[in-house]
């Protein structure tokens, strides 16, 4: 499911054939806007146009001529062109601005709610950094690829055919010499293109690995300093550094090599044609207007042409945006509904996994045919090693994944035939790695239910043993929580969750090592607060303390994604050679004190390697 970063090359009729898209998904609203736009960009152009053609009766009529009757006439004509481009300017920058910004936060919002639809899989394999970078890079490509169209084509081009038309009507047989430069210009072009293509994509994959790299060494700036990575981290992010630095000179290499090429062939026709004209002149008495009027046309049609030229390279970089854009936009999120699947009703709460396989990768099996039942209204507990496999029996519960064979049920209906959502609304979830999003404590707490009360909202809190540190925070409730909860130590984010998932009123509770960063004492007040709260309702808690299961109605003991032994705790330590009698062992000998001996031993140890004694 990650983002493909092939490197297709775009068709001709690709910046057609995106613009076509982009224009029907984003609908009719906009046709007005564009419409007055160009009629701007004409209205501008034509005023381009007519200051060239004045010149004739300027040089003609006010100095050849001498008619001072006409002079205030030209002049107030030649001010009037002036305003109106002016004003025509203006309004087309407003308007292509304002469409373009609507566009941007347009598509920004679409990326967004089609991050959230898709699978857990998809985030775990792209890395959250850099994709938010490769969005921010790209969204603007869909408002340029428009903008940079519609000017050029109602702009640009309007006023070099307006100013072509003037040239041939004054000077045919000088219009044709400078149209020779036409030519080799596009050759030009077309070369340049191509090559820039291919550097674009590569520099915007480049720019996001570098941003997204630069936010994780912040995020993880503890265990950064920890380390001393500094040096480390530095020396590899430097090449990226000076990847995207070589990139970019190599962009700038290519894209301003037109300069120099458009520059040349522009003096080449303009001294073409002062050359042919002052030799003609110098043979043939005719009254000079058409030829300065046509080289007017003609140095005003360099701009023109030179944006026109370039604009092949910005379209260039605007269809690879909205590519990658679209690319993300076409992914299908998997997990999705069955059409017209039923919403989940759960009367009574029971959680059953059928011989269930599973594993994130074909080549690493994870599950191997778990099959157990969680009976509605009860706590059944899992335990295991770290890596058994326990995370993963909630997050498929959850319906993060689907399964590769078996079922899992809720009261008798089969979670994938389900809508996820009506599943998840039954869910209240406590995962490993509690998350806190920006937001004050109560919005964290509120997540759990968008309409609870305050008042719901403290006695989630309390339930969850959080009231009275949430109290004693600067602002209370309204305590904003650092960027995933950095503000709160451990056992006060879990709480945090805690709480969310106890004002979720679901009738199912998945608590996957809720309370594993709590000491003893809250752990047990929660608990008894929990088992209030969660009466009549099911519960499946994960748990490596052992003092957290041993009032649970049932163990479910879990081994390398095998369910091994299954009962009360009283059932499973009759058997002394079994899993849990072991874990039971180990862990109540360290509830002993073994724990401290061994550290006596270690510190015998050390003081026998100090005085030179052997170890054994
Ligand atoms: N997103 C993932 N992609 C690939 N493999 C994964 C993923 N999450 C977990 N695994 C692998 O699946 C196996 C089971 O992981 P799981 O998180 O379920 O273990 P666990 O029993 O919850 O362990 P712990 O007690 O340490 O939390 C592990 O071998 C782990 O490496
Ligand atoms: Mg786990």
């Amino acid at each position: 499911m990650k983002i493909k970063a092939e490197k297709k090359r775009a068709e001709p009729g690709e910046v057609i054939a995106v613009i076509r898209r982009i224009l029907a998904e984003n609908g009719r609203e906009y046709i007005g806007s564009y419409v007055a736009a160009a009629l701007c960009l004409i209205a501008a152009a034509a005023t381009t146009g007519f200051s060239a053609w004045i010149m004739r009766d300027v040089i003609d009529q006010i100095f050849y001529q001498r008619r001072a009757d006409l002079i205030v006439l030209i002049s107030l004509l030649v001010f009037g062109a002036f305003v109106v481009r002016g004003l025509a300017g203006y309004g087309q920058a407003v308007i292509l601005s304002k469409v373009g910004n609507n566009l941007v936060a347009r598509y920004q919002q679409r990326l967004f709610d089609h991050l959230m639809r898709l699978g857990v899989d998809f985030h775990t394999s792209n890395r959250s950094a850099q994709l938010a970078a490769q969005i921010n890079q790209n969204v603007g490509g869909i408002r340029d690829l428009l903008g940079t169209t519609l000017k050029a084509v109602a702009g640009d081009m309007v006023t070099l055919v307006a100013l072509v038309v003037v040239m041939v009507i004054q000077d045919p047989v000088l219009s044709i010499f400078a149209f020779l430069i036409g030519p080799p210009l596009i050759f030009a072009v077309n070369k340049l293109t191509r090559r820039l293509r291919r550097i674009s994509r590569e520099t915007i994959e480049v720019n996001s690995r570098l941003i997204g790299a630069m936010q994780e060494a912040t995020q993880g700036i503890a265990v950064v300093k920890a380390f001393t990575m500094e040096d480390q981290l530095s020396r590899r992010i430097a090449k990226l550094i000076s990847d995207t630095e070589w990139r970019s000179n190599k962009i700038a290499r290519i894209s301003e090599r037109l300069t120099p090429i458009s520059e040349m062939l522009a003096g080449l026709a303009v001294a073409g044609v002062i050359a042919y004209a002052g030799y003609r002149a110098a043979y043939h008495q005719q009254p000079p207007g058409a030829v300065f009027s046509f080289i007017s046309a003609l140095l005003l049609a360099y701009d023109p042409v030179r944006r026109l030229a370039r604009v092949q390279i910005g379209l260039e970089r605007a269809l690879v945006n909205a590519r990658m854009i679209y690319e993300i936009l076409d992914l299908k999120p998997r997990q999705g509904d069955a059409p017209g699947a039923p919403q989940l009703r759960v009367p009574k709460g029971e959680v059953r996994f059928n011989d269930v396989h599973f594993g994130y990768s074909e080549e690493l099996p994870v599950l191997h045919g778990v099959s157990f039942v969680a009976e509605a209204g009860k706590t059944t507990a899992i335990v295991g090693a770290s890596g058994a496999g326990k995370s993963t029996l909630t997050a498929l519960l959850e319906r993060f994944y689907d399964l590769e064979s078996g079922s899992i049920e809720v009261d008798g209906q089969d979670i994938a035939t389900v809508t996820k959502k009506s599943l998840r609304e039954k869910i209240a979830f406590v995962s490993q790695q509690p998350y806190l999003f920006e937001g004050t404590i109560a919005d964290n707490i509120r997540y759990g239910r968008e309409d609870a009360t305050e008042a719901e909202v403290r006695a989630a809190a309390e339930l969850a043993a959080a009231d009275e540190f949430i109290r004693e925070q600067p602002q209370g409730y309204d305590t904003p929580v650092g960027e995933n909860g950095a503000t709160l130590s451990g056992g006060q984010r879990q709480r945090v969750s805690i709480a969310r998932a106890i004002l979720r009123q679901a009738p199912i509770l998945l608590l996957d090592e809720a309370t594993s960063a709590l000491d003893t004492e809250s752990e047990a007040r929660i608990q008894d607060a929990l088992a209030t709260a969660m009466k009549g309702r099911t519960v499946i808690v994960i748990a490596h303390r052992l003092s957290t299961v041993v009032h649970a109605d049932k163990i479910v003991v879990l081994e390398s994604g095998r369910v091994v032994e299954e009962g009360t705790h009283e059932e499973l330590l009759s058997d002394p050679h079994g899993v849990y009698a072991r874990f039971h062992r180990v862990q109540s000998a360290k509830g002993l004190g073994l724990v401290d001996d061994t550290r006596k031993k270690v510190s015998v140890r050390r003081s026998q390697r100090a005085t030179g004694g052997a170890v054994a």
